[in-house]
């Protein structure tokens, strides 16, 4: 569902006017939209209905609360990646028996918190991990739960910084290692074996990957289970890309539901671990034109918000679409590279785009509901935006804007000499 529409000449999210979310909260501000991570959650929901299924949300997408309320109260698991990402779901009121725990460097006190909340269980990515672990879990009087992340050497055919499923890449349990790794786990007593699985990238476009690393996943459940030991759930990541510019994304009930049909009667139950594709849809950064320089080789519109705010242009040279907010009938269009005022060249939000601005003007720069507040900065002593629920009606400040204050709150001056 695209929350997005144009009425009356302004562009809405969710039926909501982006001018008012913008009079109200100020620019930059993150806008969200409930009933769009809804509707992208039910996709995976009901896309796997064939199937015993727990869908667990990539907390590290979007972490704000109200947005994993809003899942939480949708039926979602979650799959986080640090003791943070953990209290931030508990504090959202999420089922700590529904969090599953990825991450190649878990540390003891992550392991003890996930172990004293009861998480449904820990993604081991390596060998020592597992005896780490161990060793904790028996500290404790405890045994842990523990699925294997595979590394099944497939190619995502994604952004090389994004792709996690090559061999060459720092995550999981190299696929020749893993029923060694099995029997390793087996022997330890204070681990119970209770999944595998993998995660090969994020922003996939072409299922073919996908469907290549649950060949391979398929194939390593069976051999375990020739070694008598009983998996009772597979877990296929995240990484269902999303449109940003002109890409086809797959269609996540389409391939949920042959995940299903493919998964059915084998009596494992199906996690997936998706973040991007449901939380990207449902955000924008809405931010307001300072000024149009005109005066050097390329138009330039200097923004309210910047690489500080959404980085993923400038770390990844991706592409998100900017657009104004209110229609400017009669007003010319011209080419602008739309920048931030932070002092950096590669401060750029979209370049070359056709545009007709005025200072003072909204932009909308879409599909900013994923990786964009989670990966925001302080960078030039800038206070994070606020965020913005639009939830049945109603624009909720989510998250307030940080003061400056705030930015050196935790900062000591010099003693006195
Ligand atoms: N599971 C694991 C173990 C992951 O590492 C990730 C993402 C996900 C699930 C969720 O993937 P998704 O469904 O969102 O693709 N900052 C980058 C994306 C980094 C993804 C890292 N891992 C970006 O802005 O494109």
């Amino acid at each position: 569902m695209n929350p997005l529409a144009r009425s009356a000449g302004e562009l809405t999210l969710d039926g909501f006017s982006l001018t008012e979310v913008a009079r109200r909260f100020g620019t930059p501000c993150y806008v969200y939209s409930r009933a769009a991570l809804e509707a992208a959650f039910r996709d995976f929901d009901e896309g796997l209905a064939g199937v015993d299924h727990l869908v667990c949300y990539a907390v590290k997408a979007n972490s704000n609360l109200a947005v994993l309320e809003v899942l939480a109260r949708a039926g979602a698991g979650f799959d986080i990646v640090s003791g943070g990402e953990l209290a931030r779901v508990l504090a959202a009121g999420g089922d700590p028996g529904r969090v599953i725990f990825s991450g190649v460097g878990k540390s003891e006190g992550e392991m003890r918190a996930g172990l004293a909340a009861g998480i449904r269980c820990f993604n081991v990515e390596s060998e020592p991990e597992l005896d780490r672990l161990e060793a904790v879990a028996a500290s404790m009087g405890r045994v842990a739960p523990v699925s294997l992340r595979i590394n099944p050497d497939v190619d995502a055919r994604t952004h090389p910084y994004i792709s996690t499923g090559l061999a060459a890449n720092k995550f999981g349990i190299p696929h020749g290692r893993a029923l060694d790794a099995c029997r390793h786990a087996k022997a330890l007593p204070h681990l119970r074996i209770a999944g595998i699985g993998c995660h090969i990238g994020s922003q996939i476009l072409e299922t073919a990957p996908l469907d290549d690393a649950l060949d391979r996943v398929l194939e390593l459940a069976a051999a375990i289970a020739s070694e008598g030991i009983t998996l009772s759930h597979l877990d296929l990541g995240g990484g269902i890309g999303i449109r940003y510019r002109d890409e086809v994304a797959p269609d996540v009930r389409a391939y949920c539901s042959r995940l299903a049909r493919r998964l059915a009667g084998r009596g494992y139950e199906v996690m997936l671990e998706p973040g991007r594709a449901i939380a990207g849809p449902a955000g924008v950064l809405l931010t307001r034109v300072e000024y149009l320089k005109l005066d050097k080789a390329k138009r330039f519109a200097v923004v309210d918000a910047s690489m500080s705010e959404l980085i993923r242009p400038a770390l990844y040279d991706s592409w998100h679409e900017i657009v104004a907010v209110a229609d400017a009938p009669g007003r010319e269009r011209a080419r602008y590279d739309v920048v931030g005022p932070v002092c950096e060249s590669a401060d750029v939000l979209g370049v070359d785009r056709d545009l007709a601005l005025a200072p003072g003007d909204l932009v909308a720069i879409l599909s900013a509901g994923a990786y964009a507040m989670v990966m925001a900065s302080n960078y030039n002593s800038r206070p994070r935006p606020p965020e913005v629920l639009v939830d049945r009606g109603h624009a909720l400040e989510v998250r307030s804007r940080e003061s400056v204050d705030s930015l050196f709150a935790l900062e000591r001056r010099l003693d006195p000499a």
